[in-house]
């Protein structure tokens, strides 16, 4: 059995501790029971990335804000990051919501809570998003030319392009353990 441990929830920004980037390091998820990834996938990837966004959200904000005159991609990373923000916002719900309990269900040999009508599509459509996460991640380090701090930083720039390396690596983590270990392990039980 693989202790999951829970992150609380950081309600206020300034208040916010943010969770360790890699919780249980030692630990083989490959190896893990299937309610035990989900749960871990949902406890610690999706509640850090949640605090992430809202953490990097008050500190984009802020940059903007201090960049004064300076020339400054922000302007685009904001774009990016509104969308990422939506998009990633939305996927989780929907793998928290519909995916995940059918997994789980469908696993333990009982009744999917939803209909899986089309289970490979679905899982198709999962990947696509986890692309497009990942296509907006590489579209935020061409407009910062790779997180490269301006000779004269504005206030707090590097803390958010560092926020922004924590939350990249996260989900790098996190997408790695969706797309190769939980959804084969699905596929190869015959569910879709
Ligand atoms: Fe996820
Ligand atoms: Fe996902």
């Amino acid at each position: 059995m693989i202790g999951v441990a829970l992150t609380p929830p950081g309600p206020s920004c300034k208040a916010m501790t943010m969770p360790n980037s890699i919780p249980n390091p030692g630990t083989d998820w490959r190896a893990a029971s299937t309610p035990e990834l989900v749960a871990h996938l949902v406890a610690h990837h999706h509640a850090y990335a949640r605090q992430a966004l809202t953490h990097l959200e008050a500190q984009l904000e802020t940059a903007v804000k201090e960049q004064g005159g300076r020339p400054s991609p922000l302007g685009q990373v904001t774009v990016f990051f509104r969308e990422l923000q939506q998009d990633l916002l939305a996927h989780f719900a929907m793998e928290e919501g519909n995916l995940f309990p059918a997994i789980v269900a469908m696993m333990d040999g009982g009744p999917a809570p939803i209909a899986l009508s089309t289970p490979r599509e679905l899982l198709l459509t999962i990947e696509a998003e986890h692309q497009t996460v990942e296509e907006l991640f590489l579209n935020i380090r061409m407009v910062t030319a790779d997180y490269e701090l301006p000779p004269e930083p504005a206030p707090g720039l590097d803390s958010l392009y560092q926020g922004f390396l924590d939350l990249e690596d996260d989900l790098h983590r996190h997408l790695y353990l969706e797309n190769h270990v939980l959804y084969p392990r699905v596929l190869g039980q015959g569910l879709a």
